[in-house]
C-alpha cells in the first residue's frame, strides 16, 4: 500500500458549448473519471475540474441566428452538458464555465504579466471583413473555390479535395459563410501575438518531462521548422463573444487564450466555495496537476499553454496526458452511418455502465485511436461483464435469500483460497490504473470470474440447495466474496454497480482496502439488478436515432414496418375476438418485465421451454410456455428482458414442474409465435402496461 496520501488536480479538456456532448468525447471524459475515482478510493485528496468552453465566433453567430444573447445560449448548453456528464456518472468536483469573473481576472493577470515580460508583440495583419455581417470572418466563416484544384465551396483556409492550405484571401469567389455576401474587404487590423520562439529552449526541455514520448518526439522534430513557434495570434477584433483586452478597445482574447485558463478558474471557484486555496493547488510544487486531452489538441497544451504559464510565472501542468481518437465499428464517426451519436441518444437507448465497461477494454495509455465495435460491444459486455460477473452476484444473492435466509456463513477452505489468490492481485491492479493502463484491468478481473465460475458451476449450489441447503451455504459465501472483490476492482468503472455491491454487503462505499475484508456470518441485503445483458436490437435502434431524418433508412428500419395484428390463422381481421372488457377486468391483470436467466427447452416433452427469470423485487421465477416451434434454441432469449403474467395462479405441468406465470407472446399460433421482448432496458420486476 502507498504511504503518504497525495494532492491531485486533474482536468479534462473543456467541451465546446457549440455543440452537444457525443460519444467521441466521452473517451476522455470516462477515462478521466476512470483515473479519478480510483486516486480517491486509494484515499488521495483529487479534485476533478472542467467547464464548458464558451467563447468565439461559432457561438456568437449561433446566437444571432437563433436570435438570442450568446449568455443565453452558452447557459442552455452547459445544463445540456452537465446532465449528459451526470448520467454517464462523470464525478467532476466542479463544472464550470470560462465564461466567468475568475477566468476574466486570470486572463487579464496573465496578459498583464506576458506584457511585462516582454512576450507580446503587436503586428498589422489583413483579413478579409463582411460589411453585411459587419465582422471580420475567421478561416473557416470564409468559402470559395479552391486556387489549387477549382473545387468549389471549399473553407478559407484548406481545400477538402485536394488538401491545399492556403489563406482566405488565396480563394477564388470568396464569400461569407454566414451571409453569403460576396462583397468582402481585406482589411488590416492590429492584433497581439504571443512571441512563442522565445521559449524555444524551455519547451525543449519541458516537453520530455511533461508529455508522452510520442508526442514529445514529434513536437521537438518540428521545432526544426519555422512553422512551428511562429508568433501566435491571441487576439480577435470586436464583434466577438469573448473578454475584452484591458487598454485596446475593440480587441478580445482569442477563445484559445481564456479556454485553458478556464481550468484555474474552475479549479478557483471550486477552491473558495470549500475553504480551500487556489495558490496552496495550483501554485504548490507538492500538488500533482494532470491534464488528460485528445490529439487534436497538443499544440495548444504541449506548447503556448505551458510557454504562457511560465512566462506569466504560474506553475504548469504535471503531466498532460495524450488519447487518440474514436472510430466505430472503424471508421470515423459519421452522421450519415448514425455513427456520430450523441450521449443522451446512447442514454435514451442502453446502460451508460455498458460504454463504460466497454471503453476501460479499449483505453490504455497511449494515444493510438479506440475503436467501438458495436458487435464486439455487445459480445464484450454480455459474455463478460453480465455472463461472467454480475452473474455470479445475482444467481448467488438470490440463492442465498431464497433458500438459505440470505445469511452469508464461512467460507470454505477452496473459496477461501480463490479469494486470498484475488486479493493478492490488489497492488498490481492498482498499478494498472494509476498507470492508465485500463485496458488490462478487465482482462485481469475477468481471471478471478473465470476461477469463480469454474469453482461454482463444478460445485454446483443450485444442486445442493435442494439436497442438503446448508452444504450450499459456504460455495455461495465464496462465491459472493469473490464477486465482491471484482466489485471493488472494477469500482472507479462502475460505481453504480460497486455501489450497490456494497449495500448488498450492508457496507458502505468501497475503497481499495475493501478487497482485504471478507464477509461472513452476516445477513446480506436484498439483491438489486446490477446490469442486464445489451440487447443487440437497442444498439440498432440507437444507430437509427442517430441518423439524420432524412438519410436512406437501412434495411432493417423499412424492414421493421409493424405488421397488422392477426388474430389466428388466414387474413388479418380487425374485429376482436374475444367481448370488450372494462378497465378494472384488464388491470386485474399484473403485468411485469422479467430478465431472462434461462430458457431451455424441456427435455420431456416437444412443445414447452422452460423459462428461468429474473424477477427484480418478486424474486425468482420459474416459467414454461409451448414455444419451442417457434424458438428450436431457446437459448437465445437468454439475456432478454420478457413481459409476463404475474398473478397467474401458479400451474402444475404436467411431469415438469410448476408454471409461476405466463410469458407473453405475439403472433400467430398457428404460422409461428415470438416472445414479446423491450427495446430499452427497464428494471426486472417493474410493472409493464
Ligand atoms: N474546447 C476545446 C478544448 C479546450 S481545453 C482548454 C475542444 N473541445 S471539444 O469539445 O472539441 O473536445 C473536447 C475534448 O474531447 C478534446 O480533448 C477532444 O480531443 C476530445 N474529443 C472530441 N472528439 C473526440 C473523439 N471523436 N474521440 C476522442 N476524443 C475526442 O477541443
Ligand atoms: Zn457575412
Amino acid at each position: 500500500m502507498q504511504e503518504k496520501k497525495r494532492t491531485i488536480v486533474v482536468t479534462s479538456a473543456l467541451p465546446y458549448a457549440n455543440g452537444d456532448i457525443h460519444i467521441g468525447h466521452l473517451v476522455e471524459y470516462l477515462q478521466t473519471d476512470f483515473w479519478v475515482r480510483f486516486q480517491r478510493m486509494r484515499g488521495n485528496d483529487c479534485v476533478y475540474v472542467c467547464a464548458d468552453d464558451t467563447h468565439g465566433t461559432p457561438i456568437m453567430i449561433r446566437a444571432r441566428k437563433e436570435g438570442r444573447s450568446p449568455e443565453d445560449l452558452v447557459a442552455e448548453m452547459r445544463e445540456r452538458h452537465v446532465r449528459d456528464f451526470a448520467d454517464f456518472q462523470v464525478s467532476f468536483d466542479n463544472y464550470y464555465t470560462t465564461n466567468s469573473p475568475e477566468n476574466k481576472a486570470f486572463c487579464e493577470d496573465i496578459y498583464a504579466k506576458l506584457d511585462a515580460a516582454g512576450a507580446l508583440l503587436r503586428e498589422d495583419v489583413t483579413q478579409l471583413w463582411c460589411p453585411k455581417c459587419g465582422m471580420f470572418l475567421p478561416d473557416r466563416f470564409v468559402k470559395g473555390t479552391c486556387p489549387h484544384c477549382g473545387k468549389e465551396e471549399q473553407y478559407g483556409d484548406s481545400c477538402e479535395n485536394c488538401g491545399a492550405t492556403y489563406s482566405p484571401s488565396e480563394l477564388k469567389d470568396a464569400h461569407c459563410a454566414t451571409c453569403g455576401s460576396r462583397d468582402l474587404e481585406s482589411r488590416a487590423t492590429q492584433h497581439v501575438l504571443f512571441d512563442l520562439a522565445k521559449f524555444k529552449e524551455y519547451l525543449r526541455g519541458w516537453l520530455g518531462d511533461h508529455t508522452p514520448p510520442d508526442v514529445a518526439k514529434k513536437l521537438q522534430e518540428w521545432f526544426g521548422e519555422d512553422q512551428t513557434l511562429l508568433p501566435w495570434d491571441i487576439s480577435r477584433d470586436a464583434p466577438y463573444f469573448g473578454f475584452g483586452i484591458p487598454g485596446l478597445p475593440g480587441k478580445y482574447f482569442y477563445v484559445w487564450l481564456d479556454a485553458p485558463v478556464g481550468y484555474l478558474a474552475s479549479l478557483r471557484n471550486w477552491a473558495e466555495a470549500n475553504g480551500r486555496s487556489f495558490d496552496a493547488l495550483w501554485q504548490n510544487p507538492d500538488v500533482e496537476r494532470y491534464h488528460f486531452i485528445g490529439k487534436d489538441i497538443v499544440r495548444f497544451h504541449c506548447l503556448f499553454w505551458p510557454a504562457m504559464l511560465h512566462a506569466a510565472g504560474y506553475q504548469g501542468p504535471t503531466k498532460v496526458f495524450v488519447h487518440g481518437f474514436l472510430t466505430v465499428n472503424g471508421e470515423k464517426m459519421s452522421k450519415s452511418r448514425g455513427t456520430f451519436v450523441n450521449a443522451r441518444t446512447y442514454l435514451d437507448h442502453l446502460d451508460p455502465a455498458f460504454l463504460r465497461y466497454y471503453y476501460a477494454c479499449k483505453i490504455n495509455s497511449t494515444t493510438d485511436d479506440i475503436d467501438l465495435n458495436l458487435d464486439d460491444f455487445a459480445q464484450r459486455v454480455n459474455s463478460d461483464l453480465v455472463g461472467k460477473i454480475v452473474n455470479l452476484a445475482s444467481r448467488g444473492a438470490q440463492m442465498l435469500s431464497k433458500r438459505l435466509d440470505g445469511r452469508l456463513g464461512r467460507m470454505d477452505e477452496e473459496g477461501r483460497a480463490l479469494l486470498e489468490s484475488a486479493r493478492s492481485r490488489s497492488e498490481a491492479i492498482a498499478a494498472l490504473y494509476e498507470a492508465r493502463k485500463f485496458s488490462q484491468v478487465p482482462v485481469e478481473v475477468c481471471r478471478i470470474a473465470d476461477a469463480a465460475n469454474e469453482y461454482f458451476d463444478r460445485h454446483a449450489p443450485w444442486k445442493l440447495v435442494k439436497e442438503n441447503p446448508e452444504s450450499a451455504r459456504p460455495i455461495l459465501t465464496s462465491t459472493l466474496n469473490l464477486f465482491r472483490v471484482m466489485a471493488v476492482y472494477l469500482a472507479p468503472i462502475l460505481p453504480v454497480v460497486a455501489k450497490k455491491a456494497a449495500a448488498l454487503f450492508g457496507e458502505p462505499d468501497f475503497t481499495w482496502e475493501s478487497v482485504m475484508r471478507s464477509v461472513e456470518e452476516s445477513p446480506i441485503g436484498q439483491y438489486e439488478y446490477l446490469a442486464t445483458r445489451v440487447d443487440p436490437d437497442a444498439v440498432q435502434a440507437m444507430i437509427e436515432a442517430g441518423r439524420p431524418k432524412d438519410a436512406e433508412p437501412s434495411p432493417s428500419q423499412t424492414a421493421a414496418s409493424p405488421a397488422p395484428a392477426s388474430t389466428g390463422g388466414g387474413e388479418p381481421s380487425s374485429a376482436p375476438a374475444k367481448p370488450q372488457i372494462q378497465f378494472p377486468a384488464f388491470d386485474a391483470v399484473d403485468l411485469r418485465v422479467g430478465l431472462v436467466e434461462s430458457c431451455r427447452a424441456v427435455e420431456k416433452s416437444k412443445k414447452l421451454v422452460r423459462f428461468e427469470l429474473d424477477c427484480g423485487a418478486l424474486g425468482h421465477r420459474t416459467i414454461f410456455s409451448g414455444i419451442r416451434s417457434a424458438y428450436p434454441d431457446p437459448s437465445v432469449l437468454d439475456g432478454k428482458q420478457v413481459v409476463f403474467v404475474a398473478n397467474l395462479a401458479p400451474r402444475e405441468m404436467k411431469g415438469v414442474g410448476i408454471s409461476e406465470g405466463m410469458v407473453l407472446t405475439g403472433g400467430d399460433p398457428a404460422t409461428g409465435l415470438a416472445v414479446l421482448t423491450t427495446l430499452a432496458p427497464v428494471r426486472p420486476g417493474d410493472p409493464a402496461c
